[in-house]
């Protein structure tokens, strides 16, 4: 049977990519999208996800707008990774899907209530407003929940955003720590895997040589989003962070990590946003997430490909 989802989401192209992955894996039943604020603001986020079902032709997948903003911050944007439209690279006509009416969080509440305990997965690979705020409205929820695949934070690599803090955890510290402390099966994907994901100029041309829109897309975002971690860390090509979520659903053997206690960073002076993952295990706080490490960034491009190919 499918593995039943929820992709809770601030497109940005390596979302986008995530999204794509999902819809093109017959492993994953996709059933909505929920957009938060991050990137860039929620009006952007929202139309993102609808241009990316279009590209799928999967205009059947229902998407709802959330929060707009952090729970007690401020909003902090990402224009400078992703460009000023989120989905930089490729110019994608306004989406003719609609949104959904209903608030997002009122959709994974209600989602998680009706369908049996454990059987659906939530994947955010945003800031974790929409997921936190949930659970505040619905304690009950988070014992339905089967697990929540998060891309977010880091331990070797620290921080993107700030020297301490990656962007997910960074803009929302406050509902990442409410999403760490509800009990539910954590998998947390940080910079430390998604910094393997890079997508080299042969890996570009692959998806380029599928001849597909989908390939010659995703190639074009990450031509775009490539410049900013070149010129940062010299790398040799964009990371696809939020796509390794769904990979790790997919074939979780790509990956290694270990269970370790996690904890957010709330209040520190130059910290804020820090996942703090006790990867060597001193700090006796039992085990609250599966803190993945590790990625074989060979095979994960080739079932990335492989299921571009079909979309
Ligand atoms: C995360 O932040 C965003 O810019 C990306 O979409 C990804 O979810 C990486 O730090
Ligand atoms: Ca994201």
């Amino acid at each position: 049977m499918a593995q039943r989802i929820i992709i809770d989401t601030d497109p940005g192209q390596d979302d986008a990519v995530a999204i794509l992955l999902a819809l093109a894996s017959p492993e994953i039943e996709l059933l909505g999208i929920t957009c938060v604020a991050g990137n860039v603001g929620l009006p952007l986020t929202a139309a993102n996800a609808r241009r990316v079902c279009e590209l799928a032709g999967r205009t059947d997948i229902p998407v709802f707008a959330g929060h707009d903003a952090p729970l007690r911050r401020k909003l902090v944007t990402a224009e400078h990774v992703h460009g000023k439209t989120g989905l930089d690279g490729v110019d994608l006509p306004a989406p003719s899907m609609p949104l959904q009416d209903r608030h997002a969080v009122g959709f994974l509440i209600e989602t998680l209530r009706r369908e049996p305990a454990g059987s659906v997965t939530l994947v955010p690979i945003g800031p974790l407003t929409n997921i936190a705020s949930a659970l505040a409205r619905a304690p009950d929820i988070a014992a339905r929940i089967g697990r929540i695949v998060l891309m977010g934070g880091a331990y070797f690599e620290v921080g993107n955003i700030t020297p301490a803090a990656e962007f997910n955890i960074y803009v929302d510290p406050e509902a990442a720590q409410a999403v760490f402390a509800c009990g539910a099966p954590i998998t947390v994907v940080p910079l430390d895997v998604t910094h393997k994901a890079l997508v080299t100029a042969p890996r570009n041309a692959a998806f380029r040589a599928l001849g597909n829109r989908a390939g010659a897309t995703v190639a074009a975002w990450t031509d775009f989003f490539e410049r900013y971690d070149r010129e940062k860390y010299g790398s040799p090509g964009a990371p696809l962070h939020d796509p390794c979520t769904i990979a790790w659903l997919l074939r979780p053997e790509l990956f290694s990590g270990r269970e370790i206690n996690v904890e957010i960073e709330t209040t520190g002076q130059y910290t804020t946003g820090m996942t703090v993952a006790d990867w060597w295990r001193v700090s006796g706080r039992p085990a609250n997430a599966l803190f993945l490490r590790d990625l074989d960034a060979e095979g994960f491009f080739s079932l990335l490909t492989e299921r571009l190919r079909r979309l």
